[in-house]
């Protein structure tokens, strides 16, 4: 797969590692990062791999912050991505089965390299059941066209 990776000042700590652990598995990794110690704005890294994940130049994001919360929620406003903020592997796992996540976020200064490696391991591994949750992903879908922002 390729995958585009994101990460402000918060996030930049978990960032090699992760991105060394990606091209292990075999998949091609972009990265957009702040420079070397540089203090920037999250919603610049999730905008710029939100807009690669739609546009289909990535089969997948992973965005990091300090939390994860602030760079998933920039990119969820982005149309087409439904972004998680993932703490452990089940929720990965369970994002990508129901709701067909394709960007997945965490927090540099909240998880460690261990427990990141396993998230991703999860997010990746699993598969969209469809069915009942494709009903519900379209749905969202058409809060989106239907919102007036
Ligand atoms: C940056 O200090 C921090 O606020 C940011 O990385 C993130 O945690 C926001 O949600």
């Amino acid at each position: 797969m390729k995958i585009a990776i994101g990460c402000d000042h918060g996030g930049d700590n978990l960032r090699p590692s992760i991105a060394e652990y990606l091209q292990k598995l075999g998949h091609d990794v972009i990265e957009y990062l702040p420079k070397s110690g540089e203090s920037t704005d999250y919603p610049q890294y999730g905008k710029m791999v939100a807009e690669d994940v739609v546009a289909n130049k990535v089969d997948a994001g992973i965005l990091i912050c300090g939390t994860g919360v602030g760079i998933s929620i920039a990119a969820n406003k982005v149309k087409g991505i439904r972004a998680v903020v993932c703490s452990e592997p089940a929720t990965a796992r369970l994002s990508k089965q129901h709701n067909n996540t394709n960007i997945l976020a965490f927090g540099g200064r909240i998880v460690g390299s261990v427990l990141a490696k396993e998230i991703v391991k999860a997010w990746l591994d699993a598969e969209f059941e469809g069915g009942r949750h494709a009903r519900r992903i379209s749905m969202i879908a058409d809060m989106e066209e239907e919102s007036l922002c």
